[in-house]
């Protein structure tokens, strides 16, 4: 596992997206898990720049979104702020500033009438691609990868999660609340990937940010692997993982020191993942 610690959220961004355009680069046809929440905005920003400045190319890229909301979809007569649901947050965030095709974008259906005919239907689709090269996450304060809350078999597979309180907390704080949608208003279910799912893509790459999840990170990455903290499956994962965290949710690692040393060494041998 590659422990990347960079100064500031804007750092941490741009060594995503490095790690993301290198993908789409190298293999332009590449299937790619994307992520919602605070965390990944200036990924997509910065992505959206390459495209612009770099002409990076996402016209044979194809994508699946980890989760959404059970009871939304997106609303493009509503104004941005007022449409919550991750099928509108990822068209604004990335999609309508890219050359990705629409055909190519995988979202859990947030309206299916079948959510369990919907789960089967989109694992299928995954493998009917020939999976997932790369999956980006961010990290749920309680430790959740998408919406797998903990207690999460680390075996799940897409389907219906009941959400958890602090995740409702989270959430509220960081999109409901500043467009005055009430809390009562919060959809309470959600459609996720599952852990099982998510370990399968060829390659990881979590990104975390903030003072308020270095506990969680350090319990994800150095404490035992446990259904209470779902995220801490990435230790299982046999393929390439890399972690960029800044150095707020880094700050409660007890081996900082030994994973600056890593990548000093990985650099120095030319085993660095991106510079
Ligand atoms: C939500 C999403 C997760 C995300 C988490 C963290 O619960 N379902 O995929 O990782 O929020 O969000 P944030 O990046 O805003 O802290």
């Amino acid at each position: 596992m590659d422990i990347i610690i960079k100064e500031n959220y804007e750092q941490m961004s741009a060594y995503a997206a490095k790690i993301i355009a290198k993908l789409i680069r190298s293999k332009p046809d590449c299937v790619l898990g994307l992520a919602t929440g605070s965390t990944p905005i200036g990924t997509y920003q910065e992505l959206v720049r390459m495209h612009q400045q770099e002409g990076l190319d996402f016209s044979q890229v194809t994508v699946f979104n980890l989760d959404e909301y059970l009871g939304i979809g997106m609303d493009l007569e509503k104004p941005y702020h007022l449409d919550q649901s991750y099928a509108r947050f990822m068209y604004e965030e990335l999609f309508k500033h890219v050359n990705i095709k629409p055909e190519n974008i995988y979202l859990p259906d947030g309206l299916t009438k079948d959510p369990e005919e919907f789960c089967h239907w989109y694992e299928e689709q995954i493998k009917r691609v020939g999976g997932i090269d790369l999956q980006l996450l961010g990290l749920g304060r309680d430790g959740h990868w998408a919406f797998n809350e903990p207690g999460s078999s680390l075996t799940s597979r897409t389907r219906v999660q009941v959400l958890d309180q602090q995740t409702l907390d989270d959430n509220y704080e960081a999109f409901y609340k500043k467009a005055n949608i009430d809390r009562s208003q919060m959809p309470q279910l959600a459609i996720t990937m599952g852990i099982g799912t998510i370990l399968e893509a060829r390659s990881i790459l979590m990104i975390v940010n903030g003072a308020h999840k270095a506990d969680i990170v350090a319990k994800c990455l150095e404490g035992p692997i446990t259904s209470q903290v779902t995220a801490s499956a990435i230790q299982l994962h046999p393929g390439q993982i890399t972690v960029v965290l800044d150095e707020a949710a880094a700050s409660k690692l007890t081996r900082i020191d030994h994973y600056k040393h890593v990548e000093r060494l990985k650099r120095q041998y030319g085993l660095a993942i991106v510079d």
